[in-house]
């Protein structure tokens, strides 16, 4: 009898054809700005551990001494028996940090998604979502089952105010959500908030930002709420300690009552035990360091800038970024996979970034520069990608 999932198989060797298929690197050192991969010591040109918090010993000594004390698992979901103090602790010092009213700590930035936006819409509610929204907004819609689902140009407010009129037809007493992401994880471009914020309240629509990539880079570290000085003017703030904070985590924050009725309500929240002891320790550690000092945050900067303007000086086109992501286009994925692949010959690795994370024929190598980067290490990738930029013909 054939195999029911053979259909499956051949869509991996097609993948594999079309430059598609994505095999993972492992590492076999701490995730600081060189690493060890094969036995090879590489520089770290990729990862989303913007401040080097994710290697830092103060982070390191913090989650020793919680595991100490309190073991190394919650035992259950929260509301059960699995409310560690230290969950608690975490959420107040991240609604002090951010400058909200209050904050909900979940499982990651992907859970955040689906807990801030399947609690309160449903089927006859309405989404306005940004046409480069992250796969984890897509999938929190999809999830929560909304019918009336309204498209967006990028960042284009024109279009916002057009998509916003349509659905204003519909909207009766239902619930109008403007979502976007904050920083564009592929791109590095920033939404518009305050012109988000204003063209909602029009509208009677609430706003919801995902700010996975400006949480920790972006307003001193605080977010984009700090950055535009928006606080307590955006609904619903999602954030990642995934990225910048270097653990596993996410966070939600905004009203008191409204993070309230999701803590009563949210699936993967009721459903789904919380944090380690570890990650939450480590985020409690994080917020100290960064609320203390702003020096992670301008060095992460002060490199984002060097490597970028670098790069445009060399002839490679980065886009339309404002942040620290610092993608290389290329365009075409097996060029980008050969791109990364010579790249890793010459000790610097950078993974290709390619459809789905992008649309076919917008492949690039999307470089994370870090605050644990050194002039030295950035020159050293600048000189890299100079000899396979030329050798592959790109600049
Ligand atoms: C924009 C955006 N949102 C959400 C997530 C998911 O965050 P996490 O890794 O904490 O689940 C990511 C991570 O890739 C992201 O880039």
């Amino acid at each position: 009898m054939n195999d029911p999932l053979e259909p499956y198989y051949k869509t991996l060797d097609e993948m594999k054809q079309k430059g598609l298929y994505t095999p993972v690197r492992v590492l076999e050192s701490p995730q600081g700005p060189w690493f060890t991969i094969d036995g090879k010591k590489v520089l770290n040109f990729c990862s989303n551990n913007y401040l080097g918090l994710a290697q830092d010993k103060r982070l390191v000594s913090a989650v020793i001494k919680a595991v100490k004390k309190y073991g190394v698992g919650p035992g259950a979901v929260r509301p059960i028996s699995g409310n560690l103090k230290l969950h608690m602790e975490a959420e107040a010092a991240l609604a002090k940090f951010k400058g909200a009213e209050a904050a909900f700590l979940l499982q990651g930035g992907f859970i955040g998604n689906i807990v801030a936006i399947q609690t309160i819409l449903g089927k006859e509610d309405i989404v306005i979502s940004d046409e480069l929204n992250h796969a984890s907004i897509i999938d929190a819609i999809r999830l929560a089952q909304i019918k009336n689902k309204f498209i967006y140009k990028h960042l284009d407010m024109t279009d916002l105010e057009r998509v916003l009129n349509e659905a204003k037809k519909i909207q009766g007493n239902h619930l109008m959500l403007i979502v976007t992401d904050g920083v564009f994880s592929m791109d590095g471009d920033i939404a518009p908030m305050p012109d988000i914020v204003r063209l909602a309240k029009k509208y009677g629509a609430i706003t919801m930002v995902d700010d996975a990539h400006g949480e920790g880079v972006l307003g001193q570290g605080r977010g984009i709420a700090h950055h535009f000085k928006l606080h307590g003017k955006i609904d619903i703030e999602v954030g990642t300690l995934s990225k910048a904070f270097g653990v596993l985590g996410g966070v939600i924050a905004g009203k008191k009552e409204l993070i309230e009725y999701y803590r009563q309500k949210g699936r993967p929240y009721l459903f789904s035990t919380g944090l380690t002891v570890a990650d939450t320790a480590a985020v409690i550690e994080g917020v100290k360091i960064l609320s203390r000092s702003k020096s992670l945050v301008k060095k992460l900067w002060d490199n984002a800038k060097y490597l970028r303007e670098s790069f445009q000086k060399l002839g490679f086109n980065t886009g339309s970024t404002q942040t620290p992501i610092t993608p290389v286009m290329l365009g075409d994925e097996n060029l980008a996979k050969t791109f990364s692949s010579k790249l890793f010959e010459h000790k610097v690795f950078a993974t290709p970034i390619k459809y789905p994370m992008v649309p076919l024929g917008k492949a690039r190598i999307r470089v994370m520069p870090s605050a644990g980067h050194s002039k030295k290490d950035l020159d050293f990738g600048l000189k890299i990608f100079e000899k396979v930029g030329k050798e592959l013909g790109v600049i």
